[in-house]
C-alpha cells in the first residue's frame, strides 16, 4: 500500500492524464455516428451510450495499471477507493447530446485531485478538433502547448456568456427564468452542451462567462483548474437557489454577475 504522504510528480501524472483522455477520445471517434446500447439516466433527456461505457473502462483501465492505488470516480459508474491521496475525476464523454446528434462539440475530462488540497492536473481533449486543454495547478493553462488567459476587464454589457441547462424539467424553467433576466443586461447566451468545453472556451477568452447550475464534480473537476489556471475566478453561484451551481469569469464581470444574482434574488 503506497503511502498517502508520498506525493507524486505532476509532470507524470499529466502525462498519463493526457495519455488516458487521448485515447479515450480516440474510442469516442471510432464509435461517432453509429450509436449502439442507448439508454437513459436521470430523466429521459439524460442519455448514455456503449461509447460512454467504453471511454470510461478504457480511463479506468489506464489509470489502475499504473497508478493502482489512487482513486477513481467518473460519471458512467467508476467508484473505486484508494489509499495514496489522490482521486481521478473523470467524465468520459461530456456533451453526450451532442454526441447522439453528431454536433461536433463534445469532450473527454479527467482531473487528478488531492484529498488535502484539491484539484492538481487537469486535461480536457476535444477530439474532432484535437484540441487539447491541460492545466497543472500553479503552472498555467494551455492549448496545445500555447498559453491561454481570460478575459478581462469585461462589462456586463460586452459579456459573451455561456450556460448550459440541467436534464430535470423543474430545474430547466427556473433556468431559462434567470437566463430571460440576464439577456437583456449582457452581449448574449451561448449553449453549446458540453461544461468542460465551456470552462475551457473561458479560460481561452472564447467566451468571457459560463455558470451552470446542477452540475456534477466531474463536469468540471478538469476545466475547472484550466480555467482558474488561466486567471478565472470560479466560485458557488446559485441565482435561482438550486445545488452545485458555478460562476466563472475574469475577475471584473464575475464580480458584476454576482452583483446581478443579488438584484434578481431581491
Ligand atoms: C452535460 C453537459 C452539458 C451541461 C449538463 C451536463 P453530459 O454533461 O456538460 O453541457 O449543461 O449539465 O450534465 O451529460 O453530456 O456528460
Ligand atoms: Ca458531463
Amino acid at each position: 500500500m503506497a503511502d498517502p504522504r508520498t506525493q507524486a510528480d505532476p509532470g507524470v501524472l499529466q502525462e498519463l492524464a493526457v495519455r488516458a483522455t487521448m485515447a479515450a477520445g480516440t474510442e469516442l471517434l471510432r464509435r461517432y455516428g453509429h450509436i449502439e446500447g442507448l439508454d437513459t439516466k436521470s430523466s429521459d433527456t439524460d442519455p448514455v451510450s456503449d461509447a460512454d461505457r467504453a471511454a470510461e473502462a478504457l480511463l479506468v483501465e489506464m489509470i489502475s495499471a499504473e497508478r493502482p492505488d489512487d482513486a477513481i470516480i467518473g460519471e458512467e459508474g467508476a467508484d473505486r477507493s484508494g489509499s495514496s491521496g489522490y482521486t481521478w475525476v473523470v467524465d468520459p464523454l461530456d456533451g453526450t447530446v451532442n454526441y447522439l446528434y453528431q454536433l461536433d462539440n463534445f469532450a473527454v475530462s479527467v482531473a487528478v485531485e488531492r484529498e488535502d488540497s484539491g484539484a492538481l492536473i487537469g486535461v480536457v481533449l476535444d477530439p474532432v478538433t484535437d484540441r487539447l486543454f491541460t492545466a497543472v495547478r500553479g503552472g498555467g493553462a494551455f492549448l496545445n502547448g500555447r498559453p491561454l488567459r481570460v478575459n478581462d476587464p469585461v462589462s456586463m454589457r460586452r459579456a459573451m456568456v455561456a450556460t448550459g441547462f440541467g436534464y430535470e424539467p423543474r430545474r430547466r424553467a427556473a433556468q431559462g427564468a434567470f437566463v430571460g433576466r440576464l439577456l437583456p443586461h449582457i452581449r448574449d447566451i451561448r449553449r453549446f452542451g458540453s461544461a468542460a468545453l465551456d470552462l475551457c472556451s473561458v479560460a481561452a477568452g472564447a467566451v468571457d462567462c459560463y455558470f451552470e447550475e446542477g452540475i456534477n464534480h466531474w463536469d468540471h473537476a478538469a476545466g475547472g483548474l484550466i480555467a482558474r489556471e488561466a486567471g478565472a475566478i470560479m466560485t458557488p453561484f446559485t441565482p435561482t437557489g438550486q445545488d452545485r451551481g458555478w460562476l466563472v469569469a475574469g475577475p471584473a464581470l464575475h464580480s458584476a454577475m454576482t452583483d446581478f444574482a443579488v438584484t434578481v434574488r431581491d
